[in-house]
């Protein structure tokens, strides 16, 4: 897909907890394809410590607003300078990059996305186009209490909609390959974002139940283009740039003991 290099204004940063934004970005003109599961490499301004774009999943892309949304957790001076964006600012950013979320085959086939933390931002829009082919999604959300658990309301337009929370305050207690519904229900296919113990378990469970499966890596990366060779990832065919191969991959081509 081609890349482009823009100047986006923030049309809207809205806090979601204390340590997530929403991040809503439109351009003057119509933005470009995007599919869910890839990333933007944002070039952070006024940032004294922060010399390398960083990579963030796209969130969602609204075509009635023209906005492109990204979800951040404020972790390190990039992403806290990201979170104090005030609306009117101007955001580089380098788009679409890296591999896609893969759509089933047919409408009637049953897809689950897992995401933990901010984790779940690439599932927002890869639900949005699951319920435009007429496929509803399963998620299942998870985060350490309820005030952690983003989106909900979004993710509630686009499929059902599964929580853990490890305080138990919100749907049911524990992590995401806990929830109920795993036992309960047979999938065709899963995707998942998150820490990696967290998409290792839920690899695990794809794998001892035969499911075809898609992480999505979040390797350190500086370049985003796979010329640093900084975000490597070890697979069945050698080393890998996870910014150009990835960030989604089959859990089949990954070298992790499952
Ligand atoms: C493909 C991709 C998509 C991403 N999508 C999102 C997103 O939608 N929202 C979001 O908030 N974040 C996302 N991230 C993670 C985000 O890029 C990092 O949190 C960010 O680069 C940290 O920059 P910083 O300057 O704030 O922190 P830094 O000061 O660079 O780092 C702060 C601390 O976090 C650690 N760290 C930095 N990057 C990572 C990482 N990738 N994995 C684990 N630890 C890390 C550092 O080692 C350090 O300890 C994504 C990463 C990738 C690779
Ligand atoms: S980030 Fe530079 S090669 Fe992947």
């Amino acid at each position: 897909m081609k890349k482009y290099v823009l100047d986006l204004r923030v049309s809207s940063v809205e806090a979601l907890s204390d340590k997530h934004v929403l991040i809503k970005l439109t351009a003057s003109q119509a933005l470009p394809d995007m599919l869910p599961g890839q990333f933007v490499e944002v070039r952070v301004d006024n940032s004294p410590s922060t010399f390398l774009r960083r990579p963030i999943s796209i969130c969602f892309v609204d075509r009635d607003s023209n906005e492109l949304w990204l979800l951040v957790a404020a972790i390190g001076d990039g992403t806290r300078q990201l979170a104090r964006l005030n609306t009117g600012d101007m955001v580089n950013c380098v788009l679409p990059l890296g591999t896609s979320f893969s759509m089933p085959a047919s409408a009637d086939k049953k897809v689950l996305l897992i995401g933990g933390g901010v984790g779940v931002a690439p599932l927002l829009f890869w639900g949005k186009a699951l319920k435009d082919m007429g496929c509803e999604a399963t998620f299942i959300l998870g985060a350490r209490s309820a005030k952690d658990v983003l989106l909900l309301d979004e993710f509630n337009k686009y499929g059902r909609v599964c929580v853990t929370t490890e305080d138990g305050c919100m749907g049911e207690r524990g992590f995401v390959t806990n929830h109920s519904v795993l036992v309960a229900e047979k999938f065709d296919q899963i995707g998942t974002c998150g820490p990696k113990p967290m998409m290792l378990s839920v690899a695990r469970y794809a794998h001892e139940h035969q499911i075809m499966c898609e992480v999505s890596l979040e390797n350190q990366m500086a370049c985003g283009l796979g010329a640093c060779l900084c975000c490597v990832e070890k697979t069945d065919e050698g080393n890998v740039c996870v910014c150009k191969e990835g960030p989604v991959m089959n859990i089949n081509r990954l070298l992790w003991q499952l």
